[in-house]
This record gives structure tokens, sequence and C-alpha cells, in this order.
């Protein structure tokens, strides 16, 4: 098994075992693309969240945040180009009938694919005899619509037909008018969502990083088309500054100029932010300029004026859009793979999640220093309580030996542990507090140990 493989399968079985992230509908054997986030999993997500809605959102005043509907009016789905041509170039195993993406397959054998035309992925695939990777012949290369159809009420005629949404950003071009409305604000300014997508992907894999239903943070920003470089240029320094705010080793964050030939049809330019996951160097995020695209596309197919009036310069004008684009569980998994870390401590081995305190789920724990000890677990219990009026993310543990409560501590990124032993009720000799990196320990006072911890998670 290969090193990637090793460290991917290693994690998914802590996120499993500590209740992190666990495989969709699994007593029923799975369903393939879905995973489900347990408690620790929700409250890793619930502080990348708060994280992200603070930067774009609270601490702008250019921003309005939205939460739109799941399933919306088909028509919007043909004015943005989804139904025509959301797709993915797919073969069929002739043999057994399985299905493959045919550029994954073109890849696999060494053939790059960006750029590459349907019909050109289908001459090289039988030029160069590509198999299955079951090692059989396959048919001809076609496209495959992405989108989850659904029919909305108890007809299932055409008229009926809806799509899950495949990204979270119509919802907000859909609603630019009612912004506008309701707010009147000026240019440059925004709209932000975060939200499920979902895509009927080919081939789900690598964990959290392709599934078939996901979650997006979007903003549609915008602008005076004269005006959209310099808001491009703050967004791709503000992407920046987020995967710094979430603890991303930036030496593993890399940019990419996405070439013509490689970009979506709408987009004047894009760049792909991307991370080195175990399984090699691919798409975190995306920054793109939409042009007027949508906004043109939606006034034309619902005949509903979505122009803006620039009352200094007497302009009327479709504006233009700059889209920084951010998925939810790729977040994840980028945090997750950075942060496990396997080395040994006092001579024994040890895997622990080396997370940023900003998104750590539990930012400290408390114990007492053994589990049957009365006056411990009291006064371990009265410092928990005072510590979590000030930082709620705080857990209380007495199971199992003090070892084994660092160890799981550590198995699940908490920065800090608080231990209370007997110098602490006998000699008011305060507590300890052990720093999840180094395994290091100091004594700490009891009037001290909030202003020490709230220094030390950085809040
Ligand atoms: N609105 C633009 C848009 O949706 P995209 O590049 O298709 O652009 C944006 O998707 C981001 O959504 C990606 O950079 C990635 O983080 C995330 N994403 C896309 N497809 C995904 C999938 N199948 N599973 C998990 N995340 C996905």
């Amino acid at each position: 098994m290969s090193k990637a493989l090793e460290t991917m399968e290693l994690l998914i079985s802590l996120a499993k075992r500590r209740g992190f992230i666990y495989q969709g509908s699994e007593i029923y054997g799975g369903l393939a693309g879905t995973w489900d986030y347990g408690p620790l999993g929700v409250a890793l997500k619930n502080n990348v969240r708060k994280i992200w809605w603070k930067r774009f959102v609270d601490d702008r005043d250019d921003m309005y945040g939205i939460d739109a509907a799941l399933i919306m009016n088909q028509r919007i789905w043909e004015a943005s180009g989804h139904v025509a041509s959301f797709a993915d170039p797919l073969v069929e195993d002739l043999k057994t009938k399985k299905r493959f993406r045919a550029d994954h397959l073109l890849e696999e054998a060494g053939i790059e694919t960006k750029g590459l035309t349907i019909a050109k992925m289908d001459v090289l695939i039988k030029e160069k005899k590509i198999k299955s990777p079951d090692g059989n012949s396959v048919g001809d290369v076609r496209q495959f619509n992405m989108m989850f159809k659904t029919h909305v009420g108890a007809n299932e005629d055409a008229g009926a037909v809806s799509y899950l949404r495949p990204e979270t950003a119509q919802g907000m071009f859909v609603n630019f008018k009612n912004i506008m409305d309701s707010f009147h604000p000026k240019l440059p300014f925004g709209m932000a969502q975060i939200g499920k997508a979902f895509r009927n992907e080919i081939a789900p894999r690598d964990f959290l990083f392709r599934t078939r239903e996901f979650e997006q943070m979007e903003i549609e920003y915008m602008v005076d088309p004269k005006k959209w470089t310099e808001t491009f240029d703050h967004f791709r320094e503000q992407m920046i500054a987020f995967t710094k705010d979430v603890g991303l080793t930036q030496s593993k964050v890399h940019e990419l100029e996405v070439a013509d030939e490689d970009r979506a049809f709408y987009s004047k330019r894009t760049i792909d932010f991307e991370f080195d996951f175990p399984f090699g160097k691919k798409e975190l995020y995306g920054l793109a300029y939409r042009t007027d695209y949508d906004l043109k596309q939606h006034s034309e197919f619902s005949k509903v004026d979505l122009s803006y009036y620039d009352e200094e310069t007497k302009e009327r004008f479709i504006p233009h859009c700059i889209e920084p684009s951010f998925g939810m569980d790729r977040t994840i998994l980028a945090i997750l793979t950075d942060a496990y870390t396997e080395d040994e401590l006092g001579g024994e081995k040890r895997t622990y999640l080396r997370l940023a305190p900003s998104v750590a789920p539990y930012k400290v724990a408390v114990f007492p220093l053994l589990k049957n000890k009365p006056q411990l677990i009291e006064k371990a219990r009265d410092i928990f309580k005072i510590i979590k009026k000030v930082i709620p993310e705080v857990i209380f543990d007495d199971n199992g030996n003090i070892g084994k409560r660092y160890r799981r501590q550590d198995e699940i990124g908490t920065p800090f542990c608080v231990t209370v032993d007997f110098d602490t009720i006998e000699k008011g000799a305060g507590v300890t507090v052990r720093n999840r990196d180094s395994g290091t320990q100091e004594r700490v006072e009891e009037k001290d140990l909030i202003e020490f911890l709230k220094k030390s998670i950085g809040q």
C-alpha cells in the first residue's frame, strides 16, 4: 500500500473512532460519495463556518448573507447553462457495465487531459487502447450530466422537474433583485451563502474530496466591469488569509492560474487554490471572474430587469461578478490531513491532530489526576465550570488513567489539558497545563488560569 493511501486509511479510521466523520448510511453498507459528520466533525465544521462568516460577512459592511432554497425552478438551471453543459466525460466498461470518468482513466495512463474535448478523449481512449480498471474494453466517451433530477409535487411530468442545486451560486444571482430592492446597496457589494450542493459524481473518491453531497461557502461579489481587477486581487488575498485563519500550513497552499482552454465557459479569469493532500496537489478553492454572464442570462430567461443604475456616472449596466468559491468538506479534509501527525512522546508512539486552536472541537480538557478521589473530582468539576463560562469548548474527562486521557485528547486535537492533582488542593499550588504538541506541562496558578488559557488559544 502506498504511503498516501496508508495515511488516508489511518485518518479515516481515526475520524470514525473519535466521532468526527462516519460513512454515510453505514449500517446498510454505505452510499458511495456520502459521509456523515459526528459530534466532533460538526464542531470542527461549525468553527470553520464561523471563521468564514466572520471574515467575509460580519467584519465587512458590503456583504449580504442569504440562505436560498436547495430546490429551485428548473428554468434557473437552463439559464445558468447547467442543463446543457454541467457534465463530465463518461465511459462504460463493456463487460461489467461499470462507469468511469474518461479523463481519470487517461490521467492514470499518464495522459494530460486539461482542455481536451469529449471527441479528443474518445480518440485517445481508442488510440491508446485504454481499458477499464477491471482490464476490459470501454465504449465511447459521452457527456454525463451531474445534476440530481427530481420532481416537485405529485406530478412527474416535464413541468414538475427540478434539480438539487449543484452550486450555491445561483441562489445568489436569483436574489440579486431582492437584495437591491430591500437594501439599495451601491456597487461594489456582495452576497454570501453557506449551504449544501449536490453533484452526481461518476467517481466519488478520496474521502471528503469528491463527494456527491457537499457544502460550499460562496460569494458573488458585484462590481462595475471597469473595476473588476482590483476586486479580484482583493479576494485573492482574502482567500489566502482564510487558509491561515483555519491553520493550514502555508507551504502546502498553491495558486494556479487556470489556462484559457481549461476555464469554465463563463469565466474570463480563474485562479485555483490547490492544496498538498496526501494523494497529490488538488483543487481546494476557486476564484473566478464570472463577468455579467449569470445576471444577463437570468434577465433574459426571467424577463426581469437585473441591471444597475449608477447615479454618479448616470450609466445603466448589468454588474459583473467576482466569485470566491470554497468547499467546506475539502477544507475539513485539508485541515485533517494537515493536522494528522505521528511522533514519539516519552518513548511511546502516538498519533495526534495538530489542529489550530481556532478550529479544534475542544480548546481545553479538564481532568482530575485520579478518577476515584472525590476531592479531586469535585475540584476539577469546579474548575471545568469556571472555564466553560469563558471558553465554552471545554470537556471534562475522568475516564481511564491520565495517560489514556492525554492520548484521547491528542487524537481529537485538544490543544491544552488542565489537570487537578493533590498539590492543587493541599498546597494551593494551582493546576498543570499540558501542551498537546510538545507534551510539556507547566503549573499555572488558579487565579491566572483563564487568562493563560485565553492567551494560549488566541482569544
Ligand atoms: N460556483 C462555482 C463552483 O461551484 P466549482 O469549482 O465547481 O465551482 C467550487 O466548485 C468548490 O466546491 C471547489 O473548489 C471544491 O472546494 C468544492 N467542490 C466541488 N465539487 C465537489 C465535490 N464533488 N465534493 C466536494 N467538494 C466539491
